[in-house]
């Protein structure tokens, strides 16, 4: 205590703010901010207090607010208080000083973007940085992010999307962090805390926006913008989750979603919105609606007109309006006729001018910084080492990888080995396909710097029926030792928003590539760059080596040359079950088990008799993953010891008391001859309960370095947050059960501990 008071004083000494001294989520309950909210919102008029409500697009993109051209005047007339897709310093100043020098009450305008993996500096597609299973990097990079944006006027990202993505076929599973709300938890916690660093109001920092709220990811057949059914039990356990996790570390701003969720749409849902995001989790930031999603509560069905959409838009508890140009022309006349009370408008801008508060933006409107030429050196290794961590082996029969360089010859064969621009991902924001060093050039000068030789054919498009190039690709093939074939998807048109897939595999003739490429009879390794789960049966069973790259980033290249040649071990690890079939989706590990499942029975074939036949299974599919969430390969080989634990039971009353927990652990080796990155997972089952819980649950994960022979003692702590979950009388509480505990590789292996949860 008498340290923190010294502290303090030197603080102030210094001249050093409290809010610059503050933990992340001091903003929210700051006096200073909310005596200067309340002061400045007496001065306003409702004209002034609704355009604070108001966020448009600058620049064309679909939606009934794009493209207009009088934002210069509404700014001067304080009737619109945030612009999106706006960058550059000199532009967001020009614009910036309209509203503070020509509107009657100088409020700064907030700037948003899109800034999803990276700004200028392309990182890995989200679910690739996932993959890493490493949330300091994750937050690494949001932080290099937020410099660059924030250096371009950008104060505002509508990032992270936290949305639990349990279906391959949804498009937008490439920005998520996956199925697990564990992992999605600790990783949107990651975001949260780089974006916007250990002050907002450090110009540095940008607000977050966690996105989209909520059960976007459920969308019923992995369509995107369809309706999802969540029982409010699954909603609790699994999608809320890692928003409420955002709302702990500080998440200044939430984005409603586009669905209807269990009949009534995000954008109006009160339950949500209200209920769970501000009176349950105390939430002080503002709401943003979707693009344009104030107005898609006509079609959806619950809104006449206009005036009723942005009526049960607001009251639900939206705050701005994202394009839908309905909060302009409407809310006067809303609280003129008594349907929306002006309080409600008073609250929901009071939130709006608290960001802008905590980020500084009244005390500094203007950014002093200016666009850089280029990447900067640190951050190019920083997006290098993202995207090395984030490669998954999912196959190396007869230890293909790494490729020996030295002497020999590689075809490097496929429509993604040079293609610098698909390799920025779906939604970069500004990131220039100039600065990204494509497979092609990197591995070909690592291969000639060992005196080796690169031999490099197209074979085909992505997305092409021509097979004119199959001819040279096939030739290539055989002159060389090695055959590299970089396929996949294409970034922009069959991933991110809009891009659900009913069929999953790999796109047009590539898969009459890769037969055409694979009956040559060289070794091939397979690099697959998606965004989606892919359907890869046919290589799995025909092709030594498969590497999932999803969309690396701008270097993608040398990332990728370091770890076929080597110079690194994979460590990646699956976030997303990888399907057999589009038939088993939505297929994820954490499910529950049936009355019947299908345990012991050989589902690789049809059933032969009753016993096989009336389980829980397909006819003509397996139940699992080919391969599973958690798994991923490295050149080395790690051995697990079965899983103890430091008792083997312990009292739910004082689990629920916090006065008691459980150490786990295992012993990990490497037993190969090469250093190793291994991702030691923690996973629960829990038998006994009032409820069914899932068969197995993420709980806890640790990455380690192992070098060759070494091994590492890896604990982990059971205790009442991994333990509780929403129960029969919907209370979140630890139940006596019986509790097995994996310290594992995967979702599928590793020897379990038996331990009970007494009353
Ligand atoms: C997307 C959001 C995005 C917004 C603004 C919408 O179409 O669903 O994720 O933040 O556009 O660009």
């Amino acid at each position: 205590m008498r340290t923190l008071r010294i502290l303090l004083c030197c603080f102030l000494l210094l001249g050093v703010t409290v809010a610059q001294i503050s933990a992340p989520t001091a903003w929210t309950n700051n006096p200073q901010i909310e005596s200067r909210v309340d002061a400045l919102l007496k001065q306003m008029t409702l004209e002034e207090k609704i355009g604070q409500l108001i966020t448009y697009s600058q620049g064309a993109r679909t939606g009934p607010g794009t493209g207009r051209s009088d934002y210069k005047e509404l700014v001067a007339k304080g009737q619109l208080g945030s612009i999106f897709n706006l960058t550059g310093a000199s532009a967001t100043n020009a614009m910036q000083k309209i509203a503070m020098e020509q509107s009657r009450l100088p409020i700064p305008l907030i700037f948003g973007l899109d800034i999803i993996h990276g700004f200028r500096t392309t990182f890995p597609v989200p679910l690739a940085l996932a993959a890493t299973w490493d949330p300091a990097l994750v937050e690494r990079a949001s932080r290099v992010a937020a410099r660059e944006a924030s250096r371009e006027g950008v104060r505002w990202t509508f990032s992270p999307m936290v949305d639990i993505a349990r279906d391959a076929r949804w498009g937008r599973i490439v920005e998520s962090a996956g199925e697990d709300p564990y992992l999605g938890s600790a990783l949107a916690v990651a975001y949260v805390r780089g974006y916007q660093g250990s002050s907002l109001s450090d110009p540095g920092s940008i607000a977050a926006c966690s996105k989209h709220f909520v059960g976007y990811g459920a969308a019923e057949a992995g369509r995107d913008y369809n309706t999802a059914e969540i029982p409010v039990r699954l909603l609790r356990q699994v999608f809320l989750p890692p928003f409420q996790a955002t709302v702990d570390a500080g998440s200044a701003t939430f984005m409603s979603a586009f669905e209807a969720l269990n009949g009534v749409p995000a954008t109006t849902n009160a339950f949500t919105l209200t209920q769970i995001l501000r009176k349950e989790w105390g939430f002080r930031g503002f709401v943003v609606s979707d693009f344009g999603a104030i107005a898609e509560l006509i079609p959806q069905g619950v809104a006449a007109n206009g005036m009723v959409a942005a009526g049960k838009a607001i009251l639900a508890g939206v705050d701005m309006d994202m394009e839908s140009s309905l909060y302009g022309p409407h809310l006067t006349e809303l609280v003129k006729s008594g349907v929306v009370p002006e309080s409600v408008i008073d609250e929901s801008v009071r939130r709006v001018l608290r960001v802008k508060f905590a980020l500084g933006l009244f005390d500094h409107p203007y950014t002093e910084g200016s666009a850089s030429n280029g990447i900067a050196a640190e951050d190019l290794e920083l997006a290098r080492k993202a995207a090395e961590e984030s490669f998954v082996l999912l196959q190396n029969e007869g230890g293909v990888l790494p490729m020996k360089a030295n002497g020999k010859t590689i075809a490097l064969i496929g429509p993604l080995a040079d293609d610098a621009g698909q390799m920025l991902g779906s939604w970069s924001a500004k990131g220039e396909a100039k600065d990204v060093v494509t497979l092609r050039s990197a591995l070909t000068s690592q291969v000639e710097a060992a005196q080796g030789h690169v031999l490099y054919a197209q074979g085909t498009g992505i997305l092409t029926a021509s097979d004119a190039g199959f001819a040279d690709a096939v030739a290539a093939a055989r002159k060389s030792d090695i055959v590299v074939l970089a396929l996949g998807e294409d970034a922009r048109w069959m991933t991110g928003e809009a891009a659900s897939r009913a069929h999953l595999d790999l796109p047009d003739n590539q898969q009459a590539l890769l037969e055409a490429i694979t009956a040559t009879g060289k070794p091939v390794v397979l690099v697959v760059f998606s965004g989606h789960p892919l359907v890869l049966n046919w290589a799995a069973q025909h092709v030594p080596a498969i590497l999932a790259a999803w969309f690396p980033g701008v270097q993608a290249g040398p990332a990728l040359s370091n770890v076929l040649l080597g110079a690194s071990s994979p460590s990646g690890r699956l976030t997303v079950s990888f399907p057999r079939s589009v038939g088993q989706e939505p297929l994820y590990y954490n499910h529950f088990n049936t009355g019947r499942p299908a345990d012991g029975v050989d589902l690789s074939r049809p059933p032969t008799n009753d016993g096989e036949k009336y389980r829980s299974r397909y006819v003509d599919e397996q139940n699992s993953a080919l391969f599973p969430f958690g798994y991923g390969l490295t050149y080395s080989t790690i051995a697990y010891s079965p899983t103890t634990a430091s008792a083997t039971t312990a009292s739910a009353k004082d689990l629920n008391a916090g006065s008691a927990s459980l150490k786990v652990t295992a012993e990990v080796r490497n037993t190969g001859s090469r250093p190793a990155d291994e991702v030691v997972q923690l996973y629960i089952r829990q038998t006994g309960t009032s409820v069914v819980r899932p068969v197995r649950e993420l709980k806890g994960f640790q990455r380690i370095t192992l070098a060759p022979g070494t091994s590492q003692k890896v604990e982990f702590t059971l205790g009442r947050d991994q333990l509780k979950f929403w129960n029969i009388d919907m209370k979140d509480v630890v139940e006596p059960a019986q509790l097995t505990v994996w310290v594992a590789p995967d979702s599928i292996r590793g020897t379990p501990a038996q331990l009970t949860i007494a009353p």
